[in-house]
C-alpha cells in the first residue's frame, strides 16, 4: 500500500486506476494539470481521458486544460488528438497541439506564466473543476508533496472543487523538503512577498490542501520526459562569449560585482548554451533566480560556480536527471522549487535585480522582440515567463541567432510581425555576430547599433538600405511602412527573405 507515501491514513481507500479516476472529469470541466516544461506532469490521468474519448466517440469529452507550462510524455499530443483538449492555457510546445492551435480547431490563451493563477484567484477565469497533480507523497496533514516541478500545481490544488493524486513511485522520498509552496494573500490586502534574498525559504514544503477534496490517488512510476535541448554549438557558443565579454565590461564599470546579478535563463537551446558559456567564465559565486533549471544550471552547480538555484522546475536531460535525483543529499541546500507565480513575480524579479536572458524567434532594428508567432500570425510556443522577467529585470537580454531556416529567415528584420517585448523592456540584444547595447539610447541610434553588431552579412546591406530610406522619412522611429514587412511577404512567397538576385549571388558563391 506505499504507507510511507500515502501517509495521511484516512486517505489510503482513495486509491485507485487512472481509468477509474478519470471518469472524475466531466466534457465541459476546467482541468489544472501539473507539469512544467516537461517535468512533474500527471503520466497517468490524461492518458486515461484520452483513450476514454477514442473508446466513445459519441460520447462529448472537451475540456479547458491548464498546467504550469509544456507537458512530456506527449501528453498534449495525445489530449489534443484524441479531440479532449478544447481550450488550452498557458503554455505548450507540442508539434500536434500547435498545428490545431494555428488550424483554429484549438483555442490557446497565451499568458504571462506568474499570471494564470491570479487570474483564477480573483475568479477572471472559469473556476478549476478538478486538478490532477504529480506527487511524491502526501503528507501526514495530508497535504501534497510535488515532484519536479511546482508549476500552478499549488494554487491549482488550493483552489479545485476536486483534487486527484498521481503519486510517481520513481521520484524519491528525498524529494520533500525542496519545494517552498509560499501562495499570496487575496487583494486588496496583500502584503509584500517577503523574499529578499534567493535562498530564503518563505513558505511550507508541502501543498496545504483540505484532505477531504482528494478524491482519489493513482500511482504511477514513469519519470519525466527527459529534455531535448541540442548541445551548444558554434553559434550557441559565439553568443555566449559576447555575453560574457559584455558582463565583464559590466564588473570592470561596477555596475555589476563578478558574483553578478542573480540570474533567470529561459528555455530552450540557446538559452542553456549561454549558462553552459559560464561555466568556464571568471564569475563567481552566482545565483539563479529563474523558472526553469536546464542541464547548464546542474552543470554550474557541479562546478561550484553557482551557490543557489531557485527555480519552478526542473528540466533535464536523462543523464543528469538521474545525477540529481540519485544524488539529492548534494543538492539539497542549494536547490529550492517554488510556485511558479513566486519563481516569475514581478515584485520580487525586480527587487532581486535580475539578468534575465531570454531567446527571441526574431528582434527589429528598434529592439522589438517577437517570442512567439512565426511570420507575425503561427503560434510557436508561447511567451512562457519571458515577458514577467524582461520587464522587471535589472538587465534584459534577449539571444537569437541571427539566421532561422539555413539562411531563408534573419531573425533581425525591419519590424518584427508580432511584439511580445517592447523597445522598452529590452536592453541588450545578442546574436553570434555580437551585442547591441541599446540602454540609453533613442530609436535612430539603436537601430545603427543593432544593424551593425547583430545582423548576418548576407542581411546586412539590405538593412542599411532600409535604413536610410527609413532615416529619410524622419520621425521619432523611422519606418518605410509599406516595406516593413517585405521581408516576411518575400519568405511567403518564394521561400526566402532573400531577394532572388542576392539568393542567386548566394548560391553562385557557394
Ligand atoms: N522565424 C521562423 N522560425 C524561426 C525563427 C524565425 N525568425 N527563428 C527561429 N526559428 C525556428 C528555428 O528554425 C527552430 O525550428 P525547428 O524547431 O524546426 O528547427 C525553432 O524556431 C527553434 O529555434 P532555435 O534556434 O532552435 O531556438 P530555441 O530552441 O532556443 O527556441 C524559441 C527559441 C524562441 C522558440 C523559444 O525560446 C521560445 O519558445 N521562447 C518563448 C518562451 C520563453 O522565452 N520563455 C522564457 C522563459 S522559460
Amino acid at each position: 500500500m506505499h504507507a510511507d507515501r500515502i501517509r495521511h491514513a484516512a486517505l489510503r481507500d482513495k486509491v485507485m486506476s487512472a481509468d477509474e479516476a478519470a471518469l472524475l472529469i466531466h466534457h465541459g470541466m476546467t482541468v489544472g494539470m501539473s507539469g512544467f516544461t516537461r517535468a512533474g506532469d500527471c503520466k497517468a490521468v490524461p492518458f486515461a481521458l484520452a483513450e476514454r474519448a477514442r473508446r466513445h466517440p459519441d460520447e462529448p469529452l472537451q475540456i479547458t486544460l491548464m498546467t504550469g507550462a509544456s507537458l512530456g510524455h506527449d501528453a498534449d499530443k495525445v489530449l489534443s488528438d484524441a479531440g479532449v483538449t478544447a481550450r488550452r492555457m498557458p503554455f505548450q510546445v507540442d508539434n500536434s497541439l500547435r498545428q490545431r492551435i494555428n488550424a483554429g480547431e484549438v483555442m490557446f490563451i497565451d499568458q504571462h506564466l506568474s499570471e494564470t493563477v491570479e487570474l483564477l484567484r480573483n475568479r477572471q477565469l472559469a473556476p478549476v473543476d478538478v486538478a490532477v497533480i504529480e506527487a511524491t507523497c502526501i503528507t501526514e496533514d495530508g497535504h501534497i508533496v510535488p515532484t519536479t516541478s511546482v508549476g500552478n500545481s499549488a494554487s491549482f490544488a488550493i483552489l479545485a472543487r476536486q483534487v486527484i493524486v498521481e503519486i510517481n513511485l520513481s521520484m524519491p522520498l528525498e524529494l520533500q523538503g525542496l519545494h517552498d509552496i509560499y501562495i499570496p494573500s487575496y487583494r486588496p490586502h496583500r502584503q509584500p512577498i517577503p523574499l529578499v534574498d534567493v535562498a530564503q525559504r518563505i513558505g511550507s514544503p508541502a501543498i496545504p490542501i483540505d484532505p477531504e477534496k482528494i478524491a482519489a490517488i493513482v500511482f504511477t512510476d514513469r519519470p519525466d520526459s527527459p529534455s531535448t535541448v541540442l548541445p551548444p554549438d558554434a553559434e550557441t557558443a559565439a553568443i555566449a562569449d559576447h555575453l560574457i565579454d559584455f558582463l565583464m565590461r559590466e564588473v570592470r564599470a561596477n555596475r555589476l560585482t563578478p558574483a553578478l546579478q542573480p540570474l533567470q535563463a529561459g528555455i530552450g537551446s540557446i538559452a542553456n548554451a549561454v549558462l553552459h558559456g559560464l561555466v568556464d567564465s571568471p564569475f563567481d559565486d552566482l545565483r539563479m533566480y529563474s523558472e526553469v533549471l536546464q542541464d547548464s544550471s546542474i552543470e554550474l552547480l557541479d562546478e561550484g560556480r553557482l551557490s543557489f538555484a531557485s527555480a519552478s522546475s526542473m528540466t533535464l536531460s536523462s543523464a543528469c536527471y538521474a545525477r540529481v535525483l540519485n544524488h539529492l543529499d548534494r543538492y539539497r541546500n542549494r536547490l529550492m522549487l517554488r510556485p511558479q507565480e513566486i519563481s516569475n513575480h514581478p515584485e520580487v524579479v525586480r527587487r532581486l535585480g535580475l539578468i534575465a536572458i531570454n531567446t527571441a524567434l526574431e528582434c527589429d532594428i528598434y529592439g522589438n522582440v517577437n517570442s512567439t508567432h512565426v511570420a507575425g500570425t503561427h503560434m510557436m510556443n508561447g511567451i512562457g515567463g519571458s515577458g514577467d522577467f524582461a520587464r522587471n529585470a535589472h538587465l534584459s537580454v534577449f539571444v537569437t541567432k541571427s539566421l532561422a531556416k539555413r539562411g531563408a529567415i534573419s531573425s533581425i528584420v525591419p519590424m518584427v510581425t508580432h511584439v511580445d517585448h517592447t523597445e522598452h523592456d529590452v536592453d541588450v540584444i545578442v546574436t553570434e555576430h555580437g551585442l547591441a547595447d541599446l540602454r540609453g539610447l533613442a530609436p535612430r541610434e539603436r537601430a545603427r547599433v543593432v544593424v551593425d553588431q547583430c545582423v548576418d552579412p548576407l542581411y546586412r546591406d539590405l538593412l542599411k538600405d532600409y535604413l536610410r530610406d527609413a532615416n529619410r522619412r524622419g520621425g521619432h522611429t523611422p519606418h518605410v511602412l509599406e516595406e516593413a514587412f517585405a521581408w516576411h511577404t518575400r519568405l511567403r512567397e518564394t521561400g526566402s527573405m532573400l531577394p532572388a538576385d542576392v539568393f542567386m549571388r548566394d548560391l553562385s558563391e557557394a
